[in-house]
């Protein structure tokens, strides 16, 4: 093809491609140009783990970013190029006091997305207990599944992971959550956009856990997260920016 002129290159590569940047910390930054290329990206380099790693430990997140994840990991499943038959999964979060098999519940969600559509063993996916269950087992939990590989996890606008909610102090450990007005709000999407209807509390996995995996990978899409994005990359490591803390992750 006829080279273009610099310029004209330029703009199509920044319309076109990603940049990747590395901060001060360990983080490395990918800018992707739309929400679905991002969520295919990060599909893809689940496929590629689960093809070079096939007993792959995940930790898994819900929210309304990760359903084109999830989507483009199931057709790539179809596709014979995303095998679970041996992978375990630990998820993030679970709200408690739901009863077995509720819609809102984050299983559900798994299920709908993912798990129902994929070949990952019943009994391979697992999800913090509240019930009677003191949050500390499900690290143990890990460990003894080998420890999470691989970490995917959301962001909230307000810089929370997990639900590890801003605050003076982060817990390290699984543990029970009091859910934030505004995180009630941005679940109210499975429960029918009514906020009072989602629950007040919640298990998740803890700022630790989610740092002991051997990789965590964020995904944030769209410009409403582009404030909170750059502050838990170039921002102050604090705990009032939960996702900062990724910043000490070396990888
Ligand atoms: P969202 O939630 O994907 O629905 O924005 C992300 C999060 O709160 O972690």
């Amino acid at each position: 093809r006829k080279a273009r002129s610099g310029s004209r290159r330029r703009r199509h590569w920044e319309r076109c491609s990603c940049r990747l940047t590395r901060t001060d910390s360990d983080v490395q930054v990918l800018v992707l140009p739309t929400p679905d290329t991002a969520a295919l990206a990060v599909a893809g380099f689940l496929a590629q783990t689960l093809r070079r790693a096939p007993d792959v430990v995940l930790g898994l997140p819900t929210g309304r970013t990760m359903i084109p994840v999830y989507r483009g990991l199931v057709r790539l499943h179809e596709s014979g190029l995303a095998d679970f038959s041996r992978a375990t999964t630990f998820n993030l979060d679970e709200f408690t006091g739901l009863p077995p098999g509720h819609p809102g519940s984050f299983r559900a969600y798994m299920r709908q997305h993912l798990f129902d559509h994929v070949n990952l063993p019943r009994g391979a996916a697992h999800f913090p207990r509240s019930a009677r269950t003191k949050g500390s087992a499900y690290d143990r939990l890990i460990e003894r599944a080998g420890g999470l590989d691989m970490c995917l996890v959301g962001i909230g606008r307000n810089g929370h992971i997990g639900f590890n909610e801003p605050a003076s102090a982060l817990t390290a450990e699984t543990h029970r959550v009091k859910l934030k007005a505004a995180t009630r709000r941005s679940n109210a999407y499975l429960y029918g956009d009514r906020p009072e209807k989602v629950p007040k509390f919640a298990m998740s996995m803890g700022i630790g856990t989610i740092l002991r995996a051997r990789a965590v990978i964020l995904l944030a899409l769209g410009a409403a997260k582009a404030e909170i994005v750059r502050a838990a990359t170039t921002g102050p490591v604090t705990a009032r920016v939960p996702a900062s803390l990724l910043q000490t992750h070396p990888n």
